[in-house]
């Protein structure tokens, strides 16, 4: 799964116009497998009355989610829209450090608002997923931090990465929050 993600995450840098030589240290070593991997899987219950998980957008570089049960949405256009799972596909998100290295870039990429929907007592069936995060180092004499890749001045320090991550995750599975920036 972590060279699955590795590859995709090349690709995409592939169609940035971001020089190749500034790759593996923009994206906190990720690239070269010395970036943060972690893998998680979830079991959403319809007896538990609660949400599925707070809006929020994924911290890292991408996320490679697999999941066959509906509850999974993204907020896109001004709209809360469903993602049907498709038996042969995973889903791929594009997460914050994507978004702040790309944002001054002419493809600036957006990371994906999503939430997790109650499952419904119509629902029926328990719903699983797993997962796997891409994220930068956190080893901080390695990379400093999340970075903004400006045309002209380059790599622009943005963040303090371990403290943007905790802000983050801590909002995503508090009650009440929003795992947003
Ligand atoms: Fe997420």
């Amino acid at each position: 799964m972590q060279y699955f993600a590795m590859k995709i995450l090349e690709a995409i840098l592939k169609r940035l116009n971001i020089p190749i030589e500034l790759w593996d240290k923009a994206t906190g070593y990720s690239l070269s497998g010395r970036g943060t991997y972690h893998f998680t899987f979830n079991h959403f219950r319809p007896s538990v009355r609660a949400r599925g998980l707070n809006i929020h957008k994924d911290s890292g570089w991408i996320t490679i989610l697999r999941s066959l049960e509906p509850g999974l949405e993204i907020f896109r256009k001004q709209e809360w829209i469903p993602i049907l799972p498709k038996e042969d596909n995973f889903i791929v998100n594009f997460g914050c450090a994507m978004e702040i290295l790309t944002r001054d870039t002419d493809i600036p990429v957006a990371a994906v608002a999503h939430r997790v929907t109650e499952q419904k007592e119509r629902n029926l069936s328990d719903r699983f997923s797993y997962a796997l995060f891409v994220d930068s180092s956190l080893d901080k004499e390695l990379c400093e931090g999340l970075y903004r890749y400006h045309p002209t001045d380059g790599l622009l320090l943005e963040a303090n990465f371990e403290e943007f991550l905790d802000n983050i995750v801590h909002k995503t599975y508090e009650k009440d929050t929003q795992g947003l920036y």
